[in-house]
């Protein structure tokens, strides 16, 4: 049995300090329940509290799309927890388009410095602390679209591509000194964001509605499918676990 389990084997975060992004709702409450219910501190954040904030989690509203907001946070949680141990990326998203080629501009930037450089910066800014200290576990939230060809969310799939590939680099980066980076990859998972998405792909191209009769264990996922696999990524029984991507999406996508 490690140092950081119970006598039932349950991962256990005490003294630990996490920074979970997007944590209001869907995945990322997820996430911050499990957290929590192992012993971590947790901050979250969000643009706003108007999603439900869980019990116990610590909140400051912050934008993580900008350069600006990610440093905001970045103070925010060395002030409230006193430096961060676990760093979850898990604000993220887009909306669909009719053509990948109608996509605006703007959105494009918007939709890379949500999934991607958000991560990138907070990383920057947070990392370094973990590596002076000799540990810390951080997690990239992506997409099981990005292997697949989905035009409608191109922008998206090319940010959390981007996502992944950093994701493998920080974790060579790192490892020497002992702080672990894994990206977690969930497939359809009902959220409200999701589920948003879904209705608007849907209207966009009818042939889309109700493909959750396309994964193979036969439903959508839970939020918490999602946040068992980070739970146990943040935790030491993955000590030696990095560079990593686990994809969790009920058998939909393969990756070889
Ligand atoms: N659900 C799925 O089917 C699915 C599938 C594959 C991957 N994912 C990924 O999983 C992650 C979570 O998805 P979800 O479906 O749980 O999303 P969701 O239901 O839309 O929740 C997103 C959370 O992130 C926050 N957020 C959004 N934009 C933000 C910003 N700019 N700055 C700070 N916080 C922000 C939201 O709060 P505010 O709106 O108040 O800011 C909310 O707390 C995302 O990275 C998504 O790409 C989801």
């Amino acid at each position: 049995m490690g140092a950081t389990e119970n006598g039932t084997g349950t991962p256990e975060l005490k003294g630990k300090r996490a920074l979970v992004t997007g944590g209001t709702r869907g995945i990322g409450a997820g996430i911050v329940r499990r957290l929590l219910e192992a012993g971590a501190e947790v901050l979250t954040t969000a643009r706003s509290s108007s999603g439900t904030v869980p019990e116990g989690a610590r909140f400051v509203a912050a934008d993580v799309r900008s350069r600006e907001g990610a440093a905001e946070l970045a103070a925010a949680a060395v002030d409230v927890l006193g430096g961060v141990d676990i760093l979850v990326h898990n604000a993220g998203g887009a909306q669909p388009h009719a053509s990948a080629l109608g996509i605006p501009d703007e959105e494009w930037l918007d939709v890379l410095d949500l999934n991607l450089l958000a991560s990138v910066r907070l990383d920057a800014l947070l990392a370094p602390g973990m590596r002076e200290r000799g540990s810390g576990a951080i997690v990239h939230i992506s997409s099981a679209a990005v292997p697949v060809a989905f035009p409608p969310f191109l922008h998206y799939t090319v940010a959390k591509a981007g996502l992944e590939n950093y994701s493998r680099g920080l974790a060579a980066e790192l490892a020497p000194a002992g702080v672990r980076v894994n990206t977690v990859t969930p497939g359809r998972v009902a959220t409200p964001g999701g589920e948003k998405v879904r209705e608007e792909w849907a209207r966009l191209d009818p042939t889309q509605a109700g493909s959750e009769s396309l994964v193979p264990l036969g439903r959508d996922g839970l939020p918490d499918d999602i946040a068992r696999a980070v739970l146990f990524l943040v935790s030491d029984q993955a000590s030696w676990v990095t560079g990593s991507n686990f994809v969790i999406d009920g058998g939909e996508f393969p990756r070889g």
